[in-house]
């Protein structure tokens, strides 16, 4: 060790004497201990200080990106709105100067207002409150539905400084859970229609039959008996009439309804489909739907997709020798500055024998690429891994009133 002057310290043969202030080597030395331990703090408070700056950044990078709406507002009863992120200005469409500072009830319905009221409720009681479902108001009059998530923000002492609030849009959510709803409706119904069906085939055309046999056989025993003869005749032919009734009354009851054959329900449309192919698979294809078929696809492009599904299920059973087929159909959205872009795309793979590269393409091929060309989309079909071959067509949708 060296004081100030580089002069050795070590082995001084001078008295320490630690609590003279006068020892000017002691003084030194409490000193340069005191600005290393400042020193070490403040290196400690620099990387503290850093990493709270990074979370924060990260916090904000959050918040600033996300697709929720999310605000914060004070706890004082109006609730005014503190901040607002630019998910909540696309979501309610108030750009943050306006709103800030404004009571939250701005964005409320009556019906929302209580339900953000009993949140808060629930937080100051039990710190914690459940995300809820209701409708928010946006700024042009308008309602969207949301799942709110609020929760309580305190500072440092536990000191509650407001409620951060996340709101996230529910619309698809709900329309695709209606949408699952009606499909498993509308299968109970043509379930029950295919019973009845059935049982009117087995049970009252055969009865109706077995009678009319038994009363024809009579007719040879009242032969000398004209009238009689007549009557019964008559009879055996109202029940064949009755017969015939009944078969036309099956038939219709086992066809598809007019409004499946139309633009809506393709989703049962697709899963008869897929059905359907049991019998030239020998076994049912998987089938995944996602987004909303029925309400985003158009009866034209519904009727393009399940012309191809057919002839790709088709091909899987007459050249892959598969024994799974995935069928996957789905409606994706992208939001961009200029409006939202929606896509329909069918995939269909199989673990066959995959594509030989010596075949070359024939109608059945030729038409799906046609068919994606003319609507401006694209078709490919590749090898699947580890076997098989993949289809992949898929379509833009038209935008809505465009
Ligand atoms: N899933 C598949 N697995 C293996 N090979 C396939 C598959 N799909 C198509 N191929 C091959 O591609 C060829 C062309 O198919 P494409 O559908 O154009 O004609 P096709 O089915 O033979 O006749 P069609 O005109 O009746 O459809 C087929 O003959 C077959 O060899
Ligand atoms: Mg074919």
């Amino acid at each position: 060790m060296t004081d100030d002057e580089g002069r050795s310290t070590m082995g001084e043969p001078h008295e320490r004497r630690p609590e003279d202030p006068e020892d000017p080597t002691e003084l030194v030395a409490e000193l340069r201990q005191e600005l290393e331990d400042t020193n070490r703090g403040l290196i400690a408070l620099h990387t503290e200080l850093e990493a709270a700056q990074r979370a924060a950044a990260r916090l904000a990078a959050i918040v600033t990106s996300s697709d929720d709406a999310i605000l914060s507002v004070d706890p004082a009863p109006a609730h005014r709105v503190q901040t607002w992120n630019p998910g909540a200005v696309r979501l309610f469409g108030h750009e943050e100067p306006e709103i800030v500072g404004k009571p939250v009830d701005t964005l409320l319905s009556d019906a929302a207002l209580d339900a953000f009221r009993a949140a808060l409720a629930e937080i100051r009681a039990h710190g914690h409150a459940e995300p809820h479902q209701t409708r928010w108001r946006r700024v042009d009059g308008s309602v969207v539905d949301v799942a709110v998530t609020v929760s309580a923000m305190r500072d440092a002492d536990g000191t509650l400084i407001g409620f951060s609030t996340v709101a996230r849009d529910i619309t698809q959510q709900l329309a695709a859970q209606a949408e699952l709803a009606a499909a498993r409706t509308e299968r109970e119904v043509q379930g029950d229609r295919d019973r009845i069906a059935r049982d009117m085939h087995d049970l009252v055309i055969q009865r109706l039959f077995a009678g009319a046999l038994t009363l024809q056989s009579t007719l040879g025993r009242v032969g000398d008996r004209p009238r009689v003869a007549e009557r019964v005749q008559r009879v055996v032919d109202d029940l064949d009439d009755t017969i015939r009734v009944i078969r036309s009354t099956i038939y219709a009851l086992r066809e598809p309804r007019q409004d499946e054959r139309g633009g809506g329900g393709l989703r049962s449309r697709l899963v008869v489909a897929t059905d359907r192919a049991a019998e030239i698979l020998s076994f049912t294809p998987a089938l995944r739907m996602t987004g909303l078929l029925d309400t985003e696809v158009p009866a034209a492009h519904a009727e393009h997709l399940l012309a191809v599904l057919g002839e790709a299920l088709s091909n899987a059973a007459k050249h892959a020798g598969a024994t799974a087929v995935d069928v996957s159909v789905e409606v994706t959205t992208t939001v961009s500055a200029n409006g939202s872009d929606k896509v329909l795309r069918l995939r269909v793979s199989d673990n066959g024998r995959g594509i030989d590269p010596a075949v070359t393409r024939r109608s059945g091929l030729a038409n799906l690429r046609s068919r994606a060309e003319e609507l401006g989309g694209t078709f490919v079909l590749t090898s699947n891994h580890p076997a098989g071959a993949v289809l992949d067509w898929s379509i833009p949708l038209p935008r809505e009133g465009g």
